[in-house]
């Protein structure tokens, strides 16, 4: 049986020079690609399968991050559907000489599991354990829905603007 547990990938990243603005704070666009990473092997570890990103949901920054400050990821599975996986990335900044530790950002993403021909295959079940993971499993099937309306809408005006 699989767990969102057993998919947990942690990520540990130092704001360096090249991560940053002109004003010292980390590009929000380097943040994103920490997110990605995370998510990504956090699927792959679910489905033991390369995986790629077929959607990002929206992504707010809370706060600000400062050159040298430390942002710590917490990437896990938190549904599973047919070839399809809903990872969900929690971003906290650590501040190394205070121990604070505060929430920078949550993204959900989705990845799609593909073979080696690039076709998608299906992935394995995900059965939530704690009180937790119960409520981001429920929480995924509504987003999916969201997500996929939207993909429909896309199509549709697509098709009407070719
Ligand atoms: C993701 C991709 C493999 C899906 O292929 P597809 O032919 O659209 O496949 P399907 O329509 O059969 O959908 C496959 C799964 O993806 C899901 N999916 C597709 N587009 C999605 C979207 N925008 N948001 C959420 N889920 C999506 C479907 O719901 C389906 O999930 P399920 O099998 O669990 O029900 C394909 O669109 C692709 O290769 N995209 C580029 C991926 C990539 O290169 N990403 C890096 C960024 S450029």
């Amino acid at each position: 049986m699989k767990t969102p547990s057993t998919s947990l990938v942690e990520m540990t990243e130092v704001v360096l020079p090249n991560d940053t603005n002109q004003l010292g704070n980390l590009l929000g666009g380097r943040l994103m690609h920490w997110v990605d990473i995370a998510a990504a092997l956090s699927a792959q570890r679910h489905s033991h399968r390369i995986a790629v990103t077929a959607s990002i949901d929206e992504m707010t920054f809370l706060m600000p991050v400062k050159l040298g400050q430390v942002v710590r990821l917490r990437a896990s599975v938190n549904r599973a559907f047919h070839t399809s996986m809903e990872v969900g990335v929690h971003a906290d900044v650590e501040d190394f000489k205070t121990g604070d530790i505060r929430h920078v950002s949550t993204a959900y993403l989705t990845f799609v599991a593909i073979d080696e021909f690039g076709h998608v295959v299906k992935v394995p079940e995900i059965v939530p354990e704690t009180a937790e993971e119960k409520r981001r499993y429920e929480g995924a099937a509504e987003r999916r829905e969201h997500r996929l309306q939207k993909r429909r809408e896309m199509t549709e005006s697509d098709k009407r603007t070719a």
